[in-house]
């Protein structure tokens, strides 16, 4: 029997590989912002009502992360409010509530890999949004998954990959961030573990989903030029060279810990990710 996963945030970058990566056995109902308006909680509940969905995968957020230091209440009413009203309609109708949250609400302090239960305090409005939107999903849904991720790229909008391969076919000399740590996350990968999760349901509960392994900006930047064979001057700098609105966690690396110990890690290593989204996208133009 085919089950159905509503999508919301549809058109965004995970919102397409959940779209083109969808397994045997699921069918997709996609919603893009123009469809439904996750701030608009009439219209978010009948909308699920409507469909009953098996799953909801709840991939809308506003996520330019500067832009929401100075965008505060719609930030909020957005990531907190809106997830609010996706969790308690998924609820209403029994679906599988899958939220989609982040490194940020760690403040990136501590040394070593973070696990699904070490405490969070969020620097950003982007991470306090996000994480109060886990909360609302935890007190609203009895069957869900709070699954967090970082430094996701894939085909649709801007990247950090396609900015570099960019900047490196101009023949420039870069500097680049080698003092943030995360995990490169392909997009399509990310696809394939939110089906995974929601075939094998390790149980409702918090969940690190990120590329494996660890690396910074700069190093992730030298192993885009390696794979793409661009020959390009680059040179490590630091955040305080750099400086954004938001503040980004010096540590972002999470360890797919719950995974591993329940179903199994299902995400490659990031390295596998950049190698498929180079392959996918070798001929468009960045
Ligand atoms: N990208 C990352 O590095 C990253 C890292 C950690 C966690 N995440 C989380 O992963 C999820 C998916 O992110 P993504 O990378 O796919 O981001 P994305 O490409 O920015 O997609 C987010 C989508 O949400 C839509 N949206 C914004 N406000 C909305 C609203 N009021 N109602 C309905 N839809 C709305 C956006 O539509 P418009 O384009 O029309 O604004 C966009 O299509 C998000 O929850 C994000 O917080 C992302």
């Amino acid at each position: 029997m085919t089950r159905r996963v509503l999508v919301t945030g549809a058109s965004g970058i995970l919102g397409r590989q959940l779209q083109a990566r969808c397994p045997q056995g699921w069918t997709v109902l996609p919603f893009a912002r123009s469809e439904l308006d996750i701030t608009d909680r009439q219209r978010v509940r009948e909308v699920i009502a409507a469909a009953k969905p098996d799953a909801v995968v709840h991939a809308a957020a506003m996520t330019r992360v500067d832009d929401c230091e100075k965008e505060v209440d719609h930030t909020f009413r957005v990531n907190w409010i809106g997830t609010q009203n996706v969790a308690e309609a998924a609820a209403a109708v029994d679906a599988h509530m899958v939220h989609l949250s982040t490194d940020y609400v760690f403040d990136g302090t501590k040394v070593g890999p973070y696990l699904e239960e070490d405490p969070t305090g969020p620097l950003s409005v982007y991470g306090r949004s996000k994480l109060f939107a886990e909360r609302a999903v935890q007190s609203s849904c009895r069957r869900w998954a709070v699954l967090r991720t970082q430094w996701v790229y894939g085909p649709g909008g801007t990247n950090f990959v396609d900015t570099m391969r960019r900047l490196g076919g101009e023949g420039k000399s870069l500097q680049v961030v080698d003092d943030q740590h995360g995990c490169p996350t392909f997009a399509g990968h990310l696809a394939d573990g939110i089906y995974r999760v929601l075939d094998e349901d390790p149980g409702s509960g918090i969940y690190h989903l990120s590329g494996g392994g660890a690396t910074t900006w700069f190093q992730f930047a030298r192993e885009i030029f390696r794979q793409t064979s661009l020959e390009v001057e680059v040179s490590p700098c630091s955040t305080e060279q750099f400086p954004r609105p938001a503040p980004r966690p010096a540590n972002g690396v999470m360890r797919n810990y719950r995974l591993e110990l329940s179903i199994g890690d299902p995400m490659p290593a990031w390295q596998k990710g950049l190698e498929e989204y180079l392959s996918l996208t070798q001929h468009a133009s960045p």
